[in-house]
């Protein structure tokens, strides 16, 4: 079993299949303190750093909560133009101060492999909060967990399934995270829609043909979402050299009620890291289906205060002793998370 406790959170090529379960598994007692049936004040007294160097809104407020949920505190710098890496500072010289004043630190960096740079210079856990076009592992955690939770309402786990993975498969470090996991599962059949110009790395393809998963290449979705899941990510403009560029891609695989009723399953339920791009010209995940049962993404967005709750608990060593820092909620609170 990996040893968790001391461990940087970098990649998900980190984990085995043992590693995850063990993962969402934690993930999951972390319910009753996310739903606020009972606190539990387990990191009381702890720091974590919160690093954010690119834009977010998700990860950066849900390492937050959770840090803060389990007791700890929580200092944040927000944006390179707030930290000294504006003038020249290296990465590794960052980590090693900011290690001094915190227990933890999370990070997201636009440099691919940048965190890990960083993560050489702390002498405290490192958790990858996204690094550029390369990896999201905590994203890919808490989107396995969804998945886990929502085939369970149809009887399913997470082998044998029908996934589809839509939109910019090029640049979305979620999808490339994802896969990497879902490589650590069997027999899945796998779909990967995307404009020609934006499919997935040919590195990730070959990590789930080599899990002996079966991959179909396509950039139609006539006949190809009829899944368990369907996966879509935003075109991200980003990670393009001008908007006009990005612009050419948009639209194609616009997911609304009258293309899920038409192509997909009864039972096919809707993933989206989030953000979704709203702008009317984005055209990408339509509003008409936010009151479907099967449109998972704000019951996904939730699960990541779960699995980050669980990381902390998990590399600061705290996991077997939650219990013992319980207390009661003392005010109304009407909040419901399931799995
Ligand atoms: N899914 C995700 O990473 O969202 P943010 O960019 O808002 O953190």
């Amino acid at each position: 079993m990996m040893q968790f406790q001391g461990s940087h959170i970098l990649s998900v090529a980190q984990f085995d299949r043992e590693a995850v379960s063990r993962i969402l598994d934690v993930a999951k007692l972390m319910i009753p303190y996310a739903s606020r049936q009972k606190r539990c004040h387990v990191l009381e007294g702890a720091i974590l750093n919160n690093l954010f160097f690119e834009p977010s809104t998700r990860t950066r407020v849900s390492f937050g909560t959770a840090f803060q949920l389990l007791g700890g505190f929580v200092h944040e710098t927000v944006g390179q133009e707030s930290s000294s890496l504006s003038k020249g500072e290296s990465l590794f010289d960052t980590a090693r101060v900011i290690s001094g004043y915190a227990d933890v630190i999370a990070m997201r960096h636009p440099t691919m492999h940048s965190v890990s740079e960083f993560a050489e210079g702390s002498t405290v856990p490192v958790i990858n909060g996204g690094d550029g076009a390369n990896e999201h592992p905590t994203q890919a955690l808490l989107d396995l967990f969804t998945i886990r939770a929502e085939m369970a309402r149809f009887g399913k786990g997470i082998d044998d399934l029908n996934i589809v993975l839509m939109g910019d498969l090029k640049h979305g470090r979620t999808v490339h995270s994802l896969s990497k996991l879902l490589s650590l599962y069997d027999n899945l059949n796998i779909t990967l829609l995307s404009p020609e110009a934006l499919q997935m790395p040919t590195s990730v393809i070959d990590s789930l043909e080599n899990a002996g998963h079966k991959i179909t290449i396509t950039d139609k979705m006539a006949g190809n979402l009829q899944s368990d899941v369907v996966y879509q990510t935003r075109i991200q403009q980003e990670r393009f050299s001008s908007k006009e560029e990005a612009d050419q891609y948009r639209g194609h695989f616009s997911l609304n009620k009258q293309v899920y009723e038409q192509y997909c399953q009864q039972h096919t339920v809707i993933m989206h890291p989030l953000p979704r791009d709203s702008r009317p010209e984005a055209n990408e995940l339509d509003v008409d289906l936010n009151d479907h049962n099967n449109l998972a993404i704000f019951r996904q967005a939730q699960n990541g205060v779960l699995v980050r709750m669980a990381l902390f608990a998990l590399t600061l060593g705290v996991d077997e002793i939650l219990h013992k820092h319980e207390k009661p909620v003392t005010w109304f609170s009407n909040k419901q998370l399931s799995e």
